[in-house]
Parts: structure tokens; C-alpha cells; sequence
């Protein structure tokens, strides 16, 4: 029988066709799950994968994958599968398990059915599930601002160990055991999201708390991604990536203290500025000796590898694909983090202008898909950002606007509309509230400057009424 082959994507799939190969898979197959591993396993039966490892990519029977292997790619499927043969329905199951472009052949003498009808566009939600919706946003807004005092106990904790990570580093010691032990307390106390708010409030020029940010903002938009395609964010997964973003910068053990830790800015060419670009290859090269994940190397190793690699903030050079998207997304995270963390020789940024200049920055530095998946992680208006609303009453945002309306936050009044701070505060969700609307977005580090956290105090002394 003749077969003519084609390229096409997963709207172009047609009734008839037989898959050949997936040739571009989600975002998520950069560190698989065991779930997912298990679904390849039982469906893609004598087929091949793609694996990504560090000296290049291997093509492996399926069998042989393992979690969080990096699959870019499963080819040889053979004909007598079911899911080779594309019945109605099929399509939309494929772009829900994230395989986005297929290698088809077309049988002679098959004639290919119409497009199948496009899913109709979501019914808009009828006022019960608006309730039903702000009910759960609320729930959660308040769970998170309990969590408040915590997460900024466990930021320092965290960043103390980070310190001692690199400082053992230093002398030679490597371990994983400083990073793991302050990962496992993070998870335990399920502190991640409100972390990431005390980072837009509290910011810092630490490497140490850069590193814990980082970790914790990276975490999150990864489980954000999962979560959006139907999946869970294991406990394993989090792990991972928490450890991958704690380590990201251990490379940095290497650089002189001094360096590290001086409030100077360097000359683009300059000998510090030289040994502070090598932390990314020292990095890789440390955590390859203590036998870490290549993912989590490949993170150390490219995280300020920029798309447009001849850029000069873009090093080590190496070409784009062998970064990681792993990496891509932890390199925006990396970027945004630096934004709203400096302090000394660059003052630091609210949130949502950070989310501003990331998006002006855009295709020349990254990963369009990871910059898009992290702006809806954070939110164009993300928690801890201060708006001034229509009412001129200011409130801080507590839980970000879901992503087709991304100007209808949770917020909290904090000052009414004379300038004067409320001891009671009201919540409102915006989803609710059509008559407010947001007016300008307040930088809150300017705003309250009377001491150097007044705006974290501020956040975390909401009460609500
Ligand atoms: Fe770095
Ligand atoms: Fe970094």
C-alpha cells in the first residue's frame, strides 16, 4: 500500500491518518513523572523515544525511560497500535496529553475526513459558579495570608542553609544534605506560595535568598504548568525542582566572597565580573562529581543562557537546544527574581513591574512558551502587588485573576481613600466587584518607606472584617 508522509499539528489531525511519530511534546515531558512514564509505557508498546541526555540525544526503546528523562521525541510507532490509527476524538485526547506535532502517513486510497468540529468555546460561567468560585478564591486568600508568619520564618531558615551550603562548598564539602533537609521542611509546611509573596515584599540581594526565591517561584510556576494540563504536582516533582532551583547558583562557592558579596557593580569585562560568569560552569562541573540529576545540572549549567545566544548577558556559549526547558523556565524565573530582589546598587522592582519589563525583554531572552507559562504562574498582577483601585482606596492582591480575565485579582483594602491605614480590612474579589476596576499599579516599597519591611508588615498585619 502507498503512503505518502506529512508534518502536521495536533488541529491538523485527521480520521484516517496513522502517526508515525511525535515529533514536538509539551512542556511537562522535560522532566516526566512516573505517571506519565507509565502512560508512554502502556501505550507507545515497541515504539521509540528521543531522550535528551547530556552528550546528545539518544533514541532509546520505550521501555527504557525513566522519570524525569528529558523525551523530546517518540518515533517508530508501530502501525498496529490503536492510538496509531487517528479515530474521532482522538485529537483532542493527543493535545491533552501535550503532543502538539505529529510525522502522519496517509494510506492510498484514504480519503481524509473533514476537520472535526472545533470544541465549542466555554459556556461563560453563569452566576452560581461565579459564587461557587469566589467562595474557593476566598478559602484560599485567607489560607495563604495565615501562612504569612511562616513562610518568612522559613525564607530565612532556608537561606541560612543555603549560606552553609556554600559555605561548606568553600572547604571542599559538597553535599545535597543542607538543600534536602530545607526542602523537606518547605514541603512539609506547604509555605511555597506564601514565600513567593514575602519575595515581592521583602526583597533581598543575597545570593542566599536569591537562591531560595528562585527555588520556590521556579517550584511553583513548574506545578502551576502540570496542574493547567490535568496533572498532579508530586511531592517528587516539587522536590526536584525546589533542589534544582536551591542549587542553581552553587557554582558561586567558587567565586571569591568578597565578590559575591560586595555591593560594587563590575565592568562588563572585567576579572570579577569574569569569575562571577564561571559560577554557571562550576556549577555543572560540582554537581556532575556529586552525581546529581542531569536535569538539575543542565539548570546550573544554562541558566543565563539567553535565546538570542549572542547577546552579551548569554553565557556559557552553547547552542540554545542543549538548554534544557527545565532550564528555560528557571531562567526566567532567575531574571524576574533578580528584578525583585536587589536592593544596594539597584533598587528593587514591585512585582508586577518586574512582570512588565519580563514581558518587554521577551522573545530575544526567552523561551516564548516558558515566559508565557511563567506570567501566568505569577499573574500580570502578582500576590503582594498594591493597586490603587477606582475607588482610590489601595489593597494588596492576595490570589492572582484567573488567566482570561488577568485584571480581576483577590485584593485586600489596606489604606481607604483619604491615605489613611485600615486596623480592619475588606477583601475583594474583583471577579465579583464589576464596578471597580484597577487604576494604577502602586509601587509599595516607595509608598511605605518608613521602615525598611513596612510593606511586608503591613501585608502580613491583615485582618480581615
Ligand atoms: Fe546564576
Ligand atoms: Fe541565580
Amino acid at each position: 500500500m502507498e503512503h505518502h508522509q506529512k508534518t502536521v499539528t495536533v488541529q491538523e489531525l485527521r480520521s484516517g491518518m496513522i502517526i508515525r511519530e511525535i515529533i514536538e511534546l509539551s512542556f511537562d515531558y522535560a522532566t516526566l513523572d512516573p505517571k506519565t512514564v507509565q502512560f508512554l509505557q502502556s501505550n507507545f508498546k515497541g515504539a521509540n523515544a528521543v531522550v535528551v541526555k547530556e552528550a546528545g540525544r539518544e533514541s532509546v526503546p520505550i521501555g527504557e525511560v525513566q522519570p524525569f528523562d528529558h523525551v523530546e521525541a517518540i518515533t517508530d510507532i508501530p502501525s498496529t497500535l490503536k492510538i496509531a490509527t487517528v479515530a474521532p476524538g482522538l485529537a483532542a485526547s493527543m493535545e491533552k496529553r501535550g503532543f502538539l506535532a505529529f510525522k502522519v502517513s496517509v494510506p492510498a486510497g484514504v480519503k481524509l475526513e473533514e476537520a472535526e468540529a472545533p470544541q465549542a468555546p466555554a459556556v461563560k460561567l453563569d452566576k452560581e459558579a461565579a459564587k461557587a468560585q469566589h467562595v474557593e478564591r476566598v478559602t484560599e486568600a485567607k489560607e495563604f495570608l495565615d501562612k504569612m508568619e511562616t513562610a518568612s520564618e522559613s525564607r530565612d531558615e532556608a537561606s541560612n542553609r543555603v549560606k552553609d551550603m556554600l559555605d561548606q562548598g568553600r572547604s571542599g564539602n559538597f553535599s545535597t544534605q543542607a538543600a534536602e533537609s530545607a526542602v523537606a521542611d518547605l514541603i512539609q509546611e506547604g509555605t511555597t506560595a506564601a514565600m513567593k509573596a514575602v519575595a515581592g515584599l521583602k526583597g533581598s540581594d543575597q545570593t542566599y535568598t536569591h537562591c531560595v526565591d528562585m527555588s520556590v517561584i521556579f517550584q511553583e510556576a513548574y506545578a502551576d504548568i502540570l496542574i493547567r494540563s490535568g496533572k498532579e504536582a508530586t511531592e517528587e516533582v516539587n522536590r526536584f525542582n525546589l533542589i534544582a532551583g536551591f542549587m542553581h547558583d552553587i557554582g558561586k562557592s567558587e567565586v571569591p566572597k568578597e565578590i559575591l558579596e560586595s555591593t560594587e557593580r563590575f565592568a562588563p569585562d572585567s576579572k570579577e565580573m569574569l569569575m562571577l560568569r564561571n559560577h554557571t560552569t562550576y556549577g555543572a562541573k560540582i554537581m556532575s562529581e556529586m552525581g546529581m540529576h542531569k536535569a538539575q545540572i543542565n539548570v546550573a549549567h544554562y541558566h543565563h543562557v539567553k535565546k538570542d545566544t549572542k547577546l552579551f548577558t548569554s553565557y556559557p556559549e552553547v547552542s540554545y537546544d542543549e538548554v534544557l526547558p527545565l532550564t528555560r523556565l528557571a531562567s526566567v524565573t532567575d531574571v524576574y527574581q533578580a528584578l525583585i530582589g536587589k536592593r544596594r546598587y539597584k533598587r528593587n522592582w514591585v512585582p508586577a513591574k518586574a512582570v512588565e519589563y519580563l514581558l518587554k525583554l521577551g522573545d530575544s531572552e526567552f523561551d516564548p512558551r516558558m515566559l508565557d507559562h511563567f506570567v501566568r504562574s505569577v499573574g500580570v498582577y502578582p500576590v503582594g502587588t498594591l493597586l490603587r483601585l477606582s475607588t482610590e482606596e489601595l489593597a494588596f492582591v492576595v490570589r492572582i485573576a484567573p488567566d482570561d480575565r488577568s485584571d480581576r485579582p483577590v485584593a485586600v483594602v489596606v489604606e481607604n481613600a483619604k491615605g489613611e491605614l485600615l486596623t480592619s480590612n475588606q477583601l475583594i474579589d474583583l471577579m465579583i466587584e464589576e464596578d471597580i476596576s484597577i487604576k494604577e499599579i502602586v509601587d509599595h516599597y516607595e509608598h511605605y518607606n518608613e521602615t525598611e519591611n513596612q510593606s511586608y508588615e503591613i501585608f502580613r498585619s491583615i485582618k480581615l472584617g
